[in-house]
């Protein structure tokens, strides 16, 4: 089977390791990778959010199957256009994609199907937004409705914190994406994610993972893409998980097939989980990164088996194949990040760095230069590492680091440590 993936980061380098174990995978294209994955795949570089140019990429190479990673091609509905030319395409539809491009759509969704969220209200206005969040108080959540690269979310614990928010949002800073506001009920609680593939009909649970959002240790400082992540998350028992999938993902997917937009790929599902309790605080309409880095590594080459499930329909006889494992991937970004940071430094250690199913050291943001391992992006390099316990899956992931040669970067010390 010829496979292309769409993306370059280490969520992708991620998904290339895995479906390259897997026997059925003959000929492996990223699009555009990285230098990591160019280790392991041929890179192409193409416009990946330009449906028209990768149907044609696809044809012309003869591909079976394209595995889309990030949002944009998703909501750009380049997965529509591959479809249309009938190549076998992981990832939803542009209209379905919708449960990640719109926070709005996706709390009209849970109100039509009952799924427990946040109290809500939508707002294309600046004064009936501030009216509304007066009446509500403090502490209050303000979100742009539209894709602002994770930043669009102020989780205001001040009232002037909250308006000055929505001045901005008005003000154009998220662009488009602030057309619109969404302000939510402050919930309380623990944070997990819940990965679940979905054909349209059916869900397969494929693993659970806690992130670290903030730069700094003890979960202080600015917001990130993610700093490292954890599989599984202590929190999402098999109790709580049944709750979710009957509340939420369930009801979730029979309304989006019902409205005739039914979806197709995984669901990043964000819970806040109090006394048991899930609620949904977002949906993506993708893998998390870094957290499919830690789902992959679990999951192996089998995962490539049950995304070809999802895509053709087949989930109800799919099965996951469980290890009763963990895994941690500890994100090494550069120093600056992610605020500015110099790009171009030169990254040692990583030959000499033995890798196996068990360790991995994952690309985001790398280029190849005069034979050398450059970083050319904030976060950097995902080094992951699987054990039976997670202090096991810690210990290894922080012996890499310790042999990776890269003054210029820095890395957290403390991932885990709630779940430790
Ligand atoms: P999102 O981009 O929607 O995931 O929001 C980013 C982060 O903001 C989440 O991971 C939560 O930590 C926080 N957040 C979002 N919505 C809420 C809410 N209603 N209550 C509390 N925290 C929230
Ligand atoms: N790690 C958070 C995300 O992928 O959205």
């Amino acid at each position: 089977m010829n496979i292309l993936i769409l993306g370059g980061g280490g969520r992708e380098h991620a998904l290339a390791w895995a479906v390259m174990q897997n026997p059925k995978c003959d000929r492996l294209i990223v699009a555009p990778g990285n230098a990591g994955i160019a280790q392991i795949a041929e890179c192409a570089s193409i416009d990946i959010n330009d449906g028209g140019l990768v149907a044609t990429f696809a044809e012309e190479n003869a591909i079976d199957f394209v595995i889309v990673g990030p949002e944009a091609p998703l909501a750009a509905g380049v997965a529509d256009r591959l479809r249309n030319a009938g190549v076998t395409t992981f990832g939803p539809s542009k209209a379905a994609a919708e449960l990640e491009a719109s926070k709005g759509f996706t709390k009209e969704i849970c109100d039509a199907c009952g799924a427990p969220t946040a109290a809500w209200a939508r707002f294309t206005e600046a004064e009936a937004a501030k009216a509304y969040v007066r009446e509500q108080g403090a502490p209050i959540v303000v979100k742009a409705d539209g894709l602002a690269a994770g930043k669009g979310v102020i989780v205001a614990m001040e009232l002037d914190t909250a308006l000055a928010a929505i001045d901005d949002m008005f003000g154009g800073e998220f662009g488009d994406a602030g057309a619109e506001v969404v302000i939510e009920e402050f919930m309380e609680g623990e944070e997990a994610s819940f990965f679940v593939l979905v054909d349209g009909e059916e869900a397969l649970p494929i693993g659970t993972a806690q992130d670290h959002k903030r730069v700094g240790e003890g979960d202080t400082g600015p917001n990130t893409g993610g700093m490292g992540a954890y599989s599984p998350a202590p929190v999402l028992t098999d109790e709580v998980a049944q709750k979710v999938m009957d509340r939420i993902v369930k009801p979730t997917a029979a309304e989006m097939a019902r409205r005739g937009t039914p979806y197709q790929g995984v669901l990043y599902v964000g819970l806040m989980i109090k006394d048991g309790e899930p609620r949904l605080v977002e949906y993506n309409v993708r893998f998390g990164d870094p957290e499919c880095q830690v789902l992959m590594m679990r999951l192996g080459a089998q995962a490539l088996d049950l995304l070809q499930a999802a895509a053709e329909g087949r989930l109800a006889e799919a099965k996951v194949n469980w290890a009763d494992d963990h895994a941690m991937t500890v994100v090494m970004a550069a120093t600056g990040y992610p605020g500015a940071y110099e790009k171009g430094s030169v990254i040692g250690g990583l030959d000499a760095l033995p890798e196996s199913s068990s360790q991995m050291v994952f690309h985001a943001g790398t280029g190849e230069k005069d034979g050398q391992i450059v970083a050319t992006g904030g976060r950097v390099l995902n080094v992951t590492a699987r054990g039976a316990t997670l202090q096991e899956a810690r210990d290894r992931a922080y012996t890499m680091i310790d042999r990776i040669d890269w003054p210029e970067g820095f890395y957290r010390k403390d991932i885990g440590w709630r779940a430790l």
